[in-house]
């Protein structure tokens, strides 16, 4: 399928990981692609492995990098058709415990950077009428021991995309996320790993997801056919979600 033919693609934190997936799946369907990272030389990576795709170095916490970001974006493609909040980071630990530097870079880049690239892209979409913006949650939303920073920040990213899905409706843009469960990516192996053996063995699918699950929920969201959904939290997790571990 080409779905993405003539469609700007904007992907935060796309230097690894279900960002770079995302990048390779929506490079097959034609997309013209702004990536984006703080890893620079991993964002050039995966530019170089999707054609025409242009690599920026951005802090999504930083209200001004994004604001130059979108600007030359928009001078470089003319247009703003997606826009993936995927950037995020872990900074695992019991609430007694945590710093306000593990609360407050986990707020900032999930949260924080989410709002940033929405309110920069916003008026150029309104502008177009046309809009899907995709937003990455996780199963950990739902609260998780040892993650009070990074629960906060993922239940907040569902309440804000839901938000931008009532304000987005009316000019054409849809808003939705990904709640992704075990995905095996770079982040995934930073995680304590007796604590991801425990997941893991919770899951009804028995395998850990790999990034090309993700890639294929986001292309369809994305996508021009999927213009009526909105405010949807797509959970991705193999089941992990469903709630009973009993077999
Ligand atoms: N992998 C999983 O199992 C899983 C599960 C649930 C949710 N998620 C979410 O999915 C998203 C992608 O996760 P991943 O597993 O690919 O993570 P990852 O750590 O492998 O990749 C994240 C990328 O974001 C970049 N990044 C970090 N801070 C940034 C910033 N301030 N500005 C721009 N880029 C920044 C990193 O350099 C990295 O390239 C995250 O939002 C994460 O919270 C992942």
């Amino acid at each position: 399928m080409r779905r993405y033919e003539n469609r700007v693609v904007l992907i935060t934190g796309s230097g690894q990981g279900l960002g770079r997936a995302m990048a390779r799946r929506f490079a097959a369907e034609g997309a013209l692609l702004a990536l984006c990272d703080v890893n620079e030389a991993a964002v050039k990576e995966t530019a170089a492995e999707c054609d025409g795709a242009r690599p920026s170095v951005v802090d999504v916490a930083d209200a001004r990098q994004v604001g130059e970001w979108i600007e030359e974006t928009l001078s470089a493609f003319g247009r703003v058709d997606v826009l993936v909040n995927n950037a995020g980071v872990i900074r695992d630990n019991r609430v007694e415990r945590m710093s306000d530097d593990e609360w407050n870079i986990v707020i900032d880049v999930s949260l924080r950077g989410m709002f940033h690239c929405v309110r920069a892209v916003f008026p150029q979409m309104k502008q177009q009428g046309y809009g899907r913006i995709l937003s990455f949650s996780s199963m950990s939303g739902r609260g998780n021991f040892g993650q009070a920073n990074y629960a906060a920040a993922k239940a907040g990213v569902v309440g804000m995309a839901r938000t931008i899905a009532l304000e987005g409706a009316p000019h054409g843009v849809t808003s939705n996320a990904i709640a992704p469960g075990l995905i095996d990516t770079p982040m995934l192996a930073s995680m304590n790993a007796a604590a991801r053996a425990k997941l893991a063995g919770r899951v009804p699918m028995r395998r850990i997801g790999d990034p090309a699950d993700i890639a294929e929920a986001a292309a369809y969201l994305c996508s021009e056919a999927a213009g009526y959904v909105t405010g949807v939290v797509l959970d991705v997790d193999g089941g992990i979600s469903i709630g009973s571990a009993l077999r």
